[in-house]
């Protein structure tokens, strides 16, 4: 038998040579390979980095390299503190429920928010107890219309969750303003908008909180996975008991085989109803959950980011193309504002469409052709059965509009020149 280090080394090159199935398809045919929207940007390094934890590693849930990534991941958004879980709407989940309990917000107590997004940024809210406000949409970057907000404020508002729409943000600076005035939170769903920074400062300077998302279509991905981050300690902590059973204890990795606890007083007098001795491995200050991540994960994660500056400056390259060339070859169609203040990092090339017509042509035109489409997800939320109880949607008519005219096309970091000619070629035989 061969020893491991040379296995692995022979996994290595088998690699190089035959992609998995399930990578973005590096050697792009025209008419033959589909243009994803997105995909893991991934090659050999990434999988490596997971055999070896896996096979070698000391650690199969959240451990050592867990805990190095997202240390990496603080380090390059700018925030303190960094926790890994095992997806983005997890994060939310957690989020949500570490701020309720570390402000001591109520039931009821209200979270304004877009009503057309990804659904699990406002099902966290509801599953955590609070009320989500919506705020009509506006047709230039499609987040919530800044200008709204103020009529939706009520003594119960404590906080609002922008989620910047595939990565474009509103207006930060207002709803700064708008949040010191009002004394609420803002909080970030970054899920698609890694990277993003407003005033040349990253979006998670805005936000006391914020999640990430690492499912393969987001900016990194480490397969399914999520991280939460903020600058408050406390908060941190609450977030790794939230994703942990609720458990008190914050060892991770080799300091869970300390005998004494990275608190020094792992067994202590820990409970004021119990007079004795427990271990504070078994100490529940929430009721949580269990969204831990593998270690192996957390590998995957240490090599996207070491690829991240590459990914921002594909994607911005990616959309800036792609929507260069279809606004060229189709009327009634426009791309997205971006506001002055922004440096977008792009999840996708949004277009909105003059009428229905045009959406539902250029669509099945697009697809018929191989270059995928999405739209935004799901239009807006409140027309959706789990949804419709939450409020009329009737009173979001811009929301409405959503699945009527808007569509995105990818802004994948993978897209070369192949795939930009290919697309112009579909576009040249577009007919107005
Ligand atoms: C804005 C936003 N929030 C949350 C999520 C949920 O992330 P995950 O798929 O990792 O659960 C997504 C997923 O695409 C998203 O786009």
């Amino acid at each position: 038998m061969d020893n491991i280090n040379d296995i692995l080394k022979t996994l290595e090159e088998y690699l190089k040579v035959n992609k998995p199935k399930y990578l973005y398809n590096q050697s792009f045919v025209p008419g033959i390979s589909q243009v994803l929207y997105s995909g893991p940007y991934w090659d050999e390094r990434e999988i490596m980095a997971a055999m070896t934890t896996f096979i070698t590693g000391k650690w199969v849930v959240a451990g050592e390299n867990v805990h190095k990534f997202e240390s990496a991941f603080s380090k390059m958004f700018g925030t303190k503190y960094s926790h890994m879980v095992n997806s983005g709407s997890s994060a939310n989940l957690v989020l949500i429920a570490a701020l309720k309990k570390y402000f001591g917000w109520k039931d009821g107590d209200e979270i304004i928010v877009s009503p057309v997004g990804f659904p699990t940024t406002i099902s966290a809210i509801v599953q955590n107890g609070l009320k989500p406000v919506f705020v009509d949409i506006e047709y230039k970057t499609l987040n919530f219309d800044v200008k709204l907000i103020e009529n939706k404020i009520t003594s119960r508002t404590v906080g609002i969750f922008v989620s910047p729409v595939l990565g474009n943000p509103p207006d930060m600076d207002f709803i700064e303003k708008l949040s010191i005035q009002y004394n609420f939170k803002v909080i970030g769903d970054s899920c698609d908008s890694m990277g993003t920074k407003w005033n040349n400062k990253h979006l998670s300077d805005y936000y006391v909180a914020s999640s990430y998302s690492f499912y393969p279509a987001h900016h990194i991905s480490t397969g399914e996975g999520g991280m939460i981050s903020t600058n408050i300690e406390e908060l941190k902590k609450l977030f790794v008991s939230f994703s942990w059973w609720g458990r008190d204890c914050y060892c991770v990795g080799s300091a869970n085989l300390l005998s004494c606890g990275t608190c020094g007083n792992r067994f202590d007098k820990w409970l004021d109803t119990y007079d004795g001795i427990i271990d504070h491995k078994y100490i529940f200050t929430t009721m949580g959950y269990n969204l831990k991540p593998m270690d192996l994960q957390g590998s995957i994660g240490l090599v996207q980011l070491s690829k991240f500056e590459e990914i921002d400056r594909k994607r911005k390259q990616s959309k800036s193309t792609i929507e260069a060339i279809v606004l060229n070859y189709v009327l009634g169609l426009k791309g997205v504002t971006v506001l002055d203040n922004s440096d977008t990092c792009w999840f996708g090339t949004p277009f909105i469409c003059e009428d229905k017509i045009l959406k539902d042509r250029l669509v099945a035109f697009l697809e018929v052709n191989k270059i995928q489409t999405r739209n935004y997800f799901a239009g807006n939320i409140l027309l959706h059965p789990a949804y419709e109880h939450l409020d009329d949607y009737k009173n979001y008519p811009n929301a409405n509009d959503v699945l009527n005219k808007i569509f995105f096309l990818g802004a994948a970091p993978h897209y070369d020149n192949n795939v930009f000619e290919y697309v112009e070629n579909v576009m040249k035989t577009w007919k107005n």
